[in-house]
């Protein structure tokens, strides 16, 4: 049994956690900056940088304390090392560096990407691999073939914006405020999602891409339009959200028949409809559905860890020189996708 030390900091939560290799969560902390964000409707990089330095050395000192343990108890201390604000992650990146040179443990560098794609296996022992994962971030939106621990191939991406970016942006649009995620779902609970016709951008492609730009974009006019209320406007852009991350995933789920499940992680895969659609889609096919409960969806050091804790069973640990990437794409070998931006 290996206990892991895990460290979060690529976006806008410090977080830090103790993860076994038995699966057990021995401690855990989150601290999310929404005050210091919320006034610009959105992440400041240099703001979060500054406030990781702050938080993260005391979190760290919480979470061993949670558990009862020192330093010298951690086999290995995992960092995320991208992809993300790299402010931000160099501050966990270096801590972690610190840490482990100074208590002379191995130090694991963390796709915080691999992170998302592993969570789920952290609380379903049963969940071999292959499996294929729709992975909804923030920063991503993407359907991978998770083979192994470091080993996978996206089978496809978004050409525009993440699902959880054009929820915040849909957020910020409606006067809904950050983080915009749970805030649209909330108000979404109260309107019809039939209300407002929106279209679903590549639905019926064969290609299995996303594009979420020209939804907001048509979230925006039918808001100005004044003939809608707010909550059918949000309830009607995540129904189309979610009919979107259907159709594409279905496809996914066609082309993968070696797939023992289908799995969704990343903060996105908080919202409640969302898990219920795809829950019913896995079913269609026949598939265990997995994703994660909904701590451990959005940004949090368990995952990190427990990456890590997958990484040290293979023998995968980083020299102390190892550099932070604000951009890594878990499938190097990925085509580039026509008229896709930065994310892809
Ligand atoms: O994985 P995550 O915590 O950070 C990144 O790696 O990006 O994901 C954050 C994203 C944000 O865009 C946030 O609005 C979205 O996840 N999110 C949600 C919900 N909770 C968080 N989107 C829709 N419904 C939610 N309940
Ligand atoms: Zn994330």
């Amino acid at each position: 049994m290996t206990i892991i030390l895990g460290l979060e900091s690529s976006c806008d939560e410090t977080a830090a956690a103790l993860v076994d290799s038995d699966r057990r969560v021995l401690a855990h902390r989150v601290a999310g900056q929404e005050a210091e964000h919320s006034p610009y409707g959105g992440v400041v990089p240099e703001i979060a940088a500054r406030a990781h330095v702050d938080r993260l050395a005391p979190i760290v000192e919480g979470v061993l304390q949670d558990a009862g343990l020192t330093l010298a108890d951690v086999d290995a201390i995992a960092a995320t090392a991208g992809p993300g604000l790299i402010g931000g992650v160099m501050v966990g990146l270096v801590t972690g560096k610190a840490l482990a040179h100074a208590a002379n443990k191995p130090l694991i560098a963390v796709n915080h990407l691999e992170g998302h794609a592993l969570s789920p296996r952290l609380v379903a022992p049963e969940l071999q691999f292959p499996y294929l994962l729709l992975l909804v971030s923030g920063g991503h939106c993407q359907l991978l073939l998770v083979k192994g621990v470091g080993d996978y191939r996206r089978l496809a991406t978004t050409i525009d914006d993440a699902a959880g970016e054009a929820f915040d942006k849909t957020a910020k649009l409606l006067g809904l405020g950050y983080p915009g995620g749970p805030a649209v779902e909330r108000i979404a609970q109260q309107g019809d999602p039939r209300a407002v016709p929106l279209p679903r951008p590549l639905i019926g492609s064969a290609e299995p891409h996303f594009s979420f730009a020209g939804l907001k974009s048509a979230v925006a006019r039918a808001s100005v339009s004044g003939a809608h209320s707010v909550p059918d406007l949000a309830a009607s852009f995540q129904q189309a959200v979610v009919d979107c991350l259907v159709d594409r995933s279905r496809i996914a789920l066609t082309a993968c028949p070696e797939a023992t499940a289908f799995v969704v992680a990343g903060g996105v895969a908080a919202n409640g409809a969302i898990r219920g659609a795809l829950t019913e889609l896995a079913a269609r096919f026949d598939k265990p559905f997995v994703a994660p409960p909904l701590w451990l969806c959005t940004d949090n050091g368990a995952m990190i860890a427990w990456a890590g804790a997958e990484r040290f069973a293979a023998g995968l640990t980083d020299p102390l020189s190892v550099a932070a990437r604000p951009r890594w794409p878990l499938d190097p070998e990925a085509e580039a996708v026509r008229g896709a931006g930065v994310k892809a």
